[in-house]
């Protein structure tokens, strides 16, 4: 009998942050206390300026299709938005919007890959970029940054990975799941190595673009090498810095035969996103800004919590990172280690899945990020929670014989 999953759904991995946010939620159902510290979104809600848009756009009727790959009143408003944070200066034929950044990324990736086609992932990544890279027919090469590098890509390594066959390069600053974001230095750099190779593009994931902390100063490749813009597709959205994960909005700046070619897959699947959620974007962009910056320093404050507690606990070093609301400590203090009850922690698939048993909190094994033996904090949820689950992993750590 032939099977029912198709060839290319069988390369590809259910997504392994969605998998530990479920397992989460069935100990909670059983009545147990349980942190979830999986989940990639933020704690607060969205602002209030943001929903009577849309709130609006209901009752005057907007409640229709839009153009494919969003209206043009939006598109406006990305330009603007571009133009203002990042100095780069797009017209609205260069814009793609979709319902998230996550099919904003998927459609460029179907758009442009064929088989055999290569695309670097630098790990540790973001969970879904190699299984999209497989679903859409390309083959991910996966190019490590390692901790004494601040988890970045060094441009020998990135040199090192590119073929014939490279089509992109994805880069993702602030980094899901390392909070690692890239200085402009370390981004002229990897731009140099590009410009050798023409065939490469670069899509780069800003979705965390607001929130670095201290002096560290946000820029992004197209800025740094305006030379590469006819290769680069700038991907953002308002999921992360306008709290609106449910409302489903990204959007990308890119060449214009990109734009048309991501036009057409959006055309023939999805149609357009919400348009109510796209006037609510309209707003996020254009509206009052200050309250990111609220927001920011309470993250800021998370982080450096968060890090301080980690680097306090027996067998873990922890990293402080530039951006984003993740830390992604270290445990190979506590390879070989044996738990009270008997499992010898033999990696961080161990170490999470006896964490969450033990202590009850959830956190995301390094495996699924492409780096070992490391795991994923998310710290998007109040200080006194977080307090509460460094203090159980600190328990567990000085459990462990
Ligand atoms: C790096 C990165 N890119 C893209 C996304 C997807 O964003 P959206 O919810 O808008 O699809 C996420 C969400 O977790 C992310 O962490």
């Amino acid at each position: 009998m032939s099977s029912l999953q198709s060839a290319s759904l069988a390369r590809v991995k259910p997504s392994a942050t969605i998998a530990v946010s479920a397992r989460a939620r069935e100990l909670k159902r059983e009545g147990r206390d349980v942190i979830g510290l999986g989940a990639g979104e933020p704690d607060f809600d969205t602002p209030d300026n943001v929903k009577q848009a849309a709130i609006d756009a209901i009752m005057r009727g907007e409640t229709k299709y839009t153009d494919a790959d969003g209206m043009p009143e939006l598109k406006q408003a990305i330009c603007r938005k571009f133009a203002r944070e990042n100095g780069l200066s797009y017209e609205p034929a260069q814009i793609h919007v979709a319902p998230g950044g996550k099919p904003v990324i998927f459609n460029a990736l179907v758009a442009t890959l064929s088989p055999g086609d290569e695309v670097i992932v630098p790990a540790p990544y973001w969970v879904s970029y190699p299984d999209m890279v497989l679903l859409a027919g390309g083959e991910p090469v996966v190019a490590v940054g390692e901790e004494k590098d601040g988890f970045k890509l060094r441009p020998e390594t990135l040199d090192a990975a590119i073929t014939p066959r490279t089509k992109w390069l994805i880069l993702n600053s602030p980094s899901n799941p390392t909070g690692a974001a890239y200085s402009r230095a370390e981004l002229e750099a990897l731009a140099a190595v590009l410009r050798r190779h023409p065939q490469v593009w670069v899509l780069t994931d800003d979705m965390y673009e607001h929130l670095v902390y201290g002096d560290f100063e946000y820029t992004t490749i197209a800025q740094v090498a305006p030379d590469l813009m006819d290769r680069t597709l700038t991907v953002n959205g308002v999921s992360k810095a306008y709290a609106m994960t449910g409302w489903r909005i990204g959007y990308a700046g890119g060449p214009k035969p990109l734009i048309d070619l991501m036009r057409k897959v959006a055309s023939q699947t999805t149609s357009n996103p919400t348009s109510i959620s796209q006037w609510a974007a309209v707003e996020a962009l254009d509206g009052p800004q200050d309250f990111i910056a609220e927001r920011k320093a309470a993250f800021e404050r998370r982080r450096d919590l968060v890090v301080s507690m980690l680097n306090q606990t027996s067998g873990i070093s922890c990293a402080t990172p530039e951006g984003a609301f993740y830390v992604y400590p270290s445990i190979a203090g506590l390879i070989g280690k044996t738990t009270e009850s008997g499992v010898v922690i033999d990696g961080d698939s161990t170490f999470t899945t006896e964490l969450l048993n033990a202590e009850g909190v959830a956190v995301v094994q390094g495996e699924a990020f492409g780096l070992s033996p490391y795991f994923r904090i998310s710290y998007a949820t109040s200080e006194a929670v977080l307090e509460e689950a460094c203090g159980r992993i600190q328990r567990f750590c000085a459990s462990l014989r």
